[in-house]
C-alpha cells in the first residue's frame, strides 16, 4: 500500500486566486491578535464556509500550557458553533514569529488535523488547507484526509 499526499507549492503569492489571497490576509490579521506570550509564535487561521462566511481565529495560550488552544481549532469550533449545518470549504493558516520571521508554511498540528477531519467527514466535502509563513512558499493540500492518512473517524464507531 502506498499513501500519498499531493502538495501544491506556490512560490509566487501573486498567483493565488483573489479568494485565497483574501482568506490568507484575514488569517494574517487574525494572527496579529493572538495571545502567545509563552511561545511568541502567533498563529492566525481563517475558515471559508460554503455559504461564503469567513471565520478567523488565533492561538490562545495559558500559564497552564495544555489549557491553551491552537488558532485552527479556535476558528473551527466557532465556525461549527455558529453554522452547524454549513460545510467548510477551506482554511488558511499562517503565523507571525515575534523573535524570528517564519519562512516556512505553517501546517496544522495533529490535533487540529483530527478536529478538522471530523467536519470533513460530517459533511462529506473536502476541506482545502492553505499553509503559509510570513514569507516564502505556500503549500496547498486538497483535503484534511490527505494530511491525516489512515485516520480514525466515525466509521469505527458505527
Ligand atoms: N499553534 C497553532 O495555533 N497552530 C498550529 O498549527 C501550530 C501551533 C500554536 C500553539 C501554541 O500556542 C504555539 O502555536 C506554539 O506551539
Amino acid at each position: 500500500m502506498i499513501v500519498q499526499t499531493k502538495v501544491t507549492v506556490i512560490s509566487d503569492r501573486t498567483k493565488l486566486s483573489h479568494r485565497d489571497a483574501e482568506l490568507l490576509e484575514i488569517a494574517q490579521n487574525a494572527g496579529k491578535n493572538a495571545y502567545a506570550p509563552y511561545s511568541q509564535f502567533r498563529v492566525g487561521a481563517a475558515i471559508l464556509l460554503k455559504n461564503g462566511h469567513i471565520i478567523s481565529g488565533n492561538n490562545q495560550e495559558n500559564a497552564v500550557y495544555p489549557c491553551g488552544m491552537c488558532a485552527e481549532r479556535v476558528a473551527l469550533f466557532y465556525a461549527a458553533s455558529q453554522f452547524p449545518e454549513t460545510p467548510i470549504t477551506k482554511i488558511a493558516i499562517t503565523a507571525i514569529g515575534n523573535e524570528k520571521e517564519i519562512r516556512q508554511p505553517v501546517p496544522p498540528c495533529g490535533s487540529c488535523r483530527q478536529a478538522l477531519l471530523e467536519y470533513e467527514t460530517k459533511f462529506r466535502e473536502p476541506i482545502e488547507v492553505i499553509m503559509a509563513g510570513e514569507k516564502g512558499d505556500l503549500y496547498i493540500v486538497r483535503s484534511v484526509a490527505e494530511l491525516l492518512p489512515l485516520s480514525f473517524d466515525e466509521s469505527f464507531l458505527d
